[in-house]
């Protein structure tokens, strides 16, 4: 049996992480290519409306709403809870698990976890993530890829959990086949999907299907590809990179590739000579470990590339540089099956959980993304150039030269985009950054010096198709207040619960400077709600939700008729989740602040990974790491990650 507490440790491990990382070229063409028209569906859709509706008109509109068509399901406190459930009429079944077939030759999954790395090269991989439902332009409806991010690995991948032993200088020492089969169950799956004669959706081993890893080359493409900042002695060129690590949230671009981001991978390196550690800010600003072992998987006592510790006498000191190389967003063309995934610089280094695209009608845009720690920023890139839907070849490369930007949010409700532009301001080689590429290598340094506003862990952003309004989860920080300064943004001490805000660029001009922003709602308990022991619960612990209470709001993503759909990601062991429980997924209606709980997942996992066929009648998430036994694809027991779909059983449209 699957061990409860193990499970707690590990993920409650994962998340203190968090804690010290504060202190301190053209693609050839192909017939695939031509077919993606309707991967970029949503964004091609986005239309200019008049600005935001009044207070008076939200009221009435509330009266009159008919967004939210479906019956909420109730939340689910107990440990034990152990299925997915949704609304009366929808069906969700287990779809893609951990293990299962990703290439036709992939062995079947052992349900004690006893394949090889091998095996695990040819399968899904762990802690299923972000994910994009790409269609085929022929029958979109019908058939398509799916795009999944795999964020990291549980101890469930091995038999009897991961092995290691101390060596006589403290650090920790694994088996090498187990670090193989780890870095071979991160990163990306790529499935083709098609509805049978009967509409049920089938995976298919097609053309396209692919495994993407932490072994699987990639190529480093704007201002610091051959940057000497990037050498490493196993890569003196700077332009490849072995692999990809912690894929967490995602974006999709207008010429229908895949935006893959590195999140956590500070988590994967060490650097053990402490001085140098405590003077190099690529390293220090972003939590790398100082110390004797990196803090996840060790995986630098059998692959010295995660060993940053410098080494003067070798060519770019060994492998210090290595951590460099990530922390970027990955581009990655899912219609061609032997392209080079590109690792995009201009667009900097961040924690970085995900990267949005708004599009105006004349080609402009911005990327949104949140850099998920405590006291981390809100970021957009704009690009230099501009989209054109006639040429999408010729945007390939727009994502290599652009403004990367961080928010400030004032007290009086108006924002700020500061660009991070070297030479200006603070950004001169006197504090530590003597040209662009050092700006954009410690983005992070760069956008403390010019004053952005600290938040509270920004995971999701989503665009509003019918206004551009962005909107961010805030999904906590139990330091604000003590470590962080209260701000408007993030008003509440010991913020347990998270708040999701909203903004409007002026002119709903994607790259426009300034913007208008208000808290959307702040998550937690429903006034006059009551703690485990009879007691109302805590002023900070109460929030404003109009409807069903949540907590941690992290996913975020609109559908096409520009309902939010909001996922969560609390510690459903926690206090103060006694009334919440269980991770799940929510709807809400952006003009009423109306939220009905839609889905609610079994113990232990986090509800994560949205996305749609092109008709919204199929919808696909994610249980990322269940803490309890819960029906896999393959109905076996082992808990395993897995894509989940939900359809209507009369099969109309997701949620009206
Ligand atoms: Fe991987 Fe910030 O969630
Ligand atoms: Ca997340
Ligand atoms: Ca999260």
């Amino acid at each position: 049996m699957y061990d409860q507490q193990q499970h707690q440790d590990f993920h409650a491990a994962i998340e203190a992480c968090d804690d010290r990382i504060l202190n301190p070229q053209g693609l050839p063409d192909n017939p695939g290519r031509r077919q993606i028209i309707k991967g970029g569906l949503t964004l091609g859709m986005l239309a200019l409306l008049a600005p935001g509706l009044s207070a008076c008109q939200r009221q009435a509109n509330a009266k009159t709403n008919k967004l939210l068509g479906f019956q909420s399901v109730e939340a689910q406190t107990s440990h034990s809870f152990d299925s997915v459930i949704v609304p009366p009429g929808y069906r969700a079944e287990a779809f893609f698990s951990w293990g299962d077939p990703v290439l036709a030759q992939a062995p079947q999954w052992r349900a004690d976890a006893s394949e090889d790395w091998q095996a695990q090269l040819l399968q899904a991989g762990d802690n299923h993530d972000g994910m994009h439902f790409f269609p085929f332009a022929d029958e979109p409806d019908n058939h398509g890829l799916l795009v999944i991010n795999h964020e990291y690995i549980n101890p469930t991948l091995h038999p009897n959990g991961p092995s290691e032993y101390l060596r006589d200088d403290g650090s920790r020492q694994r088996p090498l086949q187990e670090v193989l089969k780890e870095q071979a169950a991160h990163g990306i799956s790529i499935i083709e999907l098609r509805r049978d004669a009967d509409g049920r959706w089938q995976r298919v081993f097609g053309d396209f299907n692919r495994r993407i890893s932490s072994l699987t080359p990639m190529r480093i493409s704007g201002p610091l590809a051959g940057d000497l900042r990037l050498c490493t002695a196993s890569d003196p060129t700077g332009l490849e990179v072995i692999g990809t690590l912690n894929n967490c949230a995602m974006g999709i671009t207008p010429w229908g590739t895949y935006l893959a981001c590195e999140e956590n991978f500070h988590n994967y390196f060490v650097n053990r000579n402490r001085t140098d550690h405590a003077q190099r800010a690529e390293h220090q600003r972003y939590g790398i470990a100082a110390g004797s072992s990196s803090r996840y998987y060790a995986w630098e006592s059998v692959d010295p590339r995660f060993d940053a510790t410098p080494i003067p006498q070798q060519p770019h000191q060994g492998h210090v540089n290595e951590p460099n190389r990530f922390g970027w967003v990955v581009e990655i063309d899912p219609f061609d099956p032997h392209s080079t995934p590109r690792k995009l610089t201009a667009m900097g280094r961040l924690g970085r959980e995900c990267a949005v695209c708004s599009l105006s009608e004349d080609g402009r845009m911005a990327f949104y993304s949140g850099d998920d720690a405590r006291g981390e920023y809100v970021w957009k890139f704009v690009p230099d150039g501009r989209h054109d839907p006639h040429n999408p070849a010729a945007s390939r490369d727009l994502l290599d030269s652009g403004t990367l930007y961080a928010a400030r949010f004032d007290a009086n409700g108006r924002g700020q985009w500061l660009a991070l532009h070297h030479g200006d301001g603070p950004l001169i080689a006197a504090n530590g950054f003597p040209d662009q590429q050092a700006v954009l290598l410690n983005a992070r340094g760069a956008a403390d010096l010019l004053g952005a506003t600290p938040m509270d862990r920004p995971e999701w952003v989503a665009v509003n198709p019918l206004n551009r309004d962005v909107y961010v989860s805030l999904t906590n920080n139990h330091l604000r207040g003590s470590e962080f300064a209260l701000d408007a943004a993030n008003p509440r001490p010991n913020n347990l619960h998270g708040q999701i805000l909203r903004w409007s660029e002026d002119g709903a001009d994607p790259t426009a400077l300034n913007f208008d922003w208000e808290l959307f709602l702040l998550a937690g308990d429903a006034p006059g709600a009551v703690d485990a022991g009879g007691q109302p619960v805590a002023e900070e612990l109460v929030g404003t939700i109009e409807g069903d209470c949540f907590s941690s709001p992290d996913g975020l993503a609109f559908d096409a008729d520009g309902r939010l759909w909001i996922q969560t990601d609390a510690d459903d062991e926690a206090p103060h989740t006694y009334n919440i429980g269980c991770n799940q997924l929510l709807c809400a209606d952006p003009v009423s602040r109306e939220v009905k709980r839609f889905l609610v997942g079994p113990w232990g996992a986090e509800i994560t990974g949205i996305t749609w066929s092109p008709d919204y009648r199929t919808l696909w998430v994610n249980v990322q790491h269940p803490g309890i036994s819960y029906p896999a694809s393959d109905g076996q027991s082992r808990p395993r990650s897995t894509t989940v779909m939900i359809t209507r059983e009369d099969g109309g449209v997701i949620g009206t």
